[in-house]
Order: C-alpha cells, then structure tokens, then sequence
C-alpha cells in the first residue's frame, strides 16, 4: 500500500534555490539513455529522470502498482527498477513503440514488473492502483508557429536540413500555414484525433475533469496523486496550476504538497532571455491525497 504519511523532506539530497525549487540534475540524458532508445532524447515533454525517480520512492513502497494514465515516453516504467508495478497508459503509436523497445532491452523480471496499454485514458481508465504520477498533455498544442523540420524531411524520406520548398515539392509539407501547423503537431506526436493537446484550452478543461474524476475512482483510499505541470507564455504566463487546484479538488482530492523545482532551460530560451524574452523557469509537482 502507498505510503500513508509524508512526513519526511521530499528529494532531501538535492539542494534548493533561494526560492525553495528543488535543483534535480538538469542534464538527463546519459542516464536516460541507459535505459530507452536514442530517439526519446529528441521527444519534447518527457520528464526529468531525476525527479520521476524520488517521485516514485517518495510516494509509493516495492509492489505498489502506480499508473500513468498520460505514458509518453515512458519514464515512469523506470519504477519498476525498484520493484514497483508500473502501468502506463498512452495513445500515440510512435510513444508505446518507444516504450515497448525499452522493455523489451530490460531484463525479463523488470519487464514483468511493467504494463503498456495502449488507448484514450478517458476509455481505459478507472484501472485500481495505489499511485498515480503522471504528466497531462497541454491544451492546443496545434497553437505552434513552428514545427520539426527535420523530422518532417525524414519522414519524407529526404535529408535532415531540406529547406521548405524541397519539402513542399516533396509534398511532405505546404507553404502555407495551415499545412505547416499539421506538420508541427505530427512532429509533436499528437497525431490520434483523441489527442487531448489537439483541444482547446476550454474543451481540454472539461475533459481534464473527467481524467480526475476517473482517477478518483483508480486509486485506493489514502493513496496519492502527483501531478507535473509547466506553465507557460502567451501573451502572459498562463497559470496551470490555477485550472488544477479547482479540478482536481472538485473530483475529490486533498491537496497534500506543491513542490517546484528548477526546471532545465533550453539554448533557445537562454537567447530568447537575452534578448529579454520571458521564460518559465519552473515547473509544480502538486501531490494530491485520495481521501
Ligand atoms: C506530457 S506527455 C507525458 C510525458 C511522459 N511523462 C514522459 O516522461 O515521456 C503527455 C502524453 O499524454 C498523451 N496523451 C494525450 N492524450 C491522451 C489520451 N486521451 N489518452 C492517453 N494518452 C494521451 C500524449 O500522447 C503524450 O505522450
């Protein structure tokens, strides 16, 4: 069964900043490599080796079953290295591929220990565990400006760095917008049409309700909910969080903790900040309590 207290510091060998954000080990992916395909390095919303690893061993005890009903790449398997029963959850082909060529990697009692489903969570679950920690989708991922450009070009068959034009005579991609922004969520793996990133941010609201409320009904009583967000900019920051504490308290959780840590920042951001950009700099760990 989960642990019933935590009392104890979470992470207490990482330092903090002046904030109090916990600094995991930005840099993860020697380690992560260790364990997944080279190509999940280049996935866009994986989470941090580190901070999945204390998650688990904060929360949960050897043989509890935690589920991630949002799997992606499948960091959260990685509880099964010490003895936990993970289930992961996902849609997108190119995402239970990667999962699957990992396990097949691990030696067969870890691999034992794991349960790749793939589906809509919203079908799948409620699925009894004594833990969830998961990281939701964002809402309106086809809101991006750009796209993977390179991932198009492979997808096309033709080199890495083609330019536009040779991609468009290709007919791998369009010159206009429209046909650009297809290509950019294809390249963000939302390909299935239940994606719920494809939503708006209002439709993706109500269905978020729904995940938590069949959440409820997955764990058992006295067990715990982590949720991982980021928060980020349009024309101010948007506030994740805010939409969270409503929804998940309206499905019946008790807000136990909310941690930040400091979370990696790209050289991208790094130029945009000199440049006086804005940029988020944090990510929440919000634990919940199913009462
Ligand atoms: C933020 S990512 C999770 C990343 C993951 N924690 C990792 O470390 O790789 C969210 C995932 O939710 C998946 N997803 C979106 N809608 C879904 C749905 N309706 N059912 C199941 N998975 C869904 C997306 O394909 C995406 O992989």
């Amino acid at each position: 069964m989960a642990k019933i207290d935590l009392g104890e510091t979470f992470a207490p060998q990482y330092q903090r900043t002046v904030a109090g954000w916990i600094q995991f080990p930005q840099h993860d992916s020697t380690e992560r490599k260790k364990f997944f395909p080279e190509e999940v390095s280049s996935h866009s919303s994986k989470n941090n080796v580190y901070m999945v690893r204390e998650l688990i061993d904060y929360l949960t005890e050897p043989r509890d079953v935690i589920l991630d009903p949002f799997g992606g790449t499948g960091t959260m398997l990685l509880g099964a290295w010490t003895g936990r029963r993970v289930m992961a959850l996902e849609l997108e082909d190119i995402n239970i591929e990667y999962m699957n060529t990992a396990r097949a990697m691990w030696p067969p009692e870890i691999r034992a220990l794991t349960t790749v489903a793939q589906g809509d969570c919203r079908t799948l679950l409620p699925v009894v565990c004594d833990c969830v920690i998961t990281s939701p989708p964002y809402a309106a991922v086809l809101k991006g400006t750009s796209y993977n450009r390179d991932r198009v070009a492979q997808r096309a068959g033709l080199e890495a760095g083609a330019t536009k034009t040779e991609l468009a005579r290709a007919g791998a991609v369009g010159t206009t917008g429209a046909t650009d922004r297809g290509e950019f969520y294809k390249a963000q793996y939302a390909e299935h049409p239940k994606n719920l990133g494809r939503l708006s941010s209002f439709f993706f609201r109500a269905e978020m309700q729904k995940v938590y409320r069949l959440l409820f009904e997955s764990i058992k009583p006295g067990g715990y909910l982590a949720l991982i967000t980021r928060d980020f900019h349009q024309k101010e920051r948007v506030y994740l969080t805010n939409d969270v504490l409503k929804d998940a308290a309206r499905a019946g959780f008790e807000l136990s903790q909310w941690l930040k840590w400091e979370c990696p920042q790209s050289a991208f951001v790094n130029a945009s900040k000199l440049k006086g950009g804005r940029a988020i700099e944090d990510e929440d760990i919000m634990i919940w309590k199913r009462v």
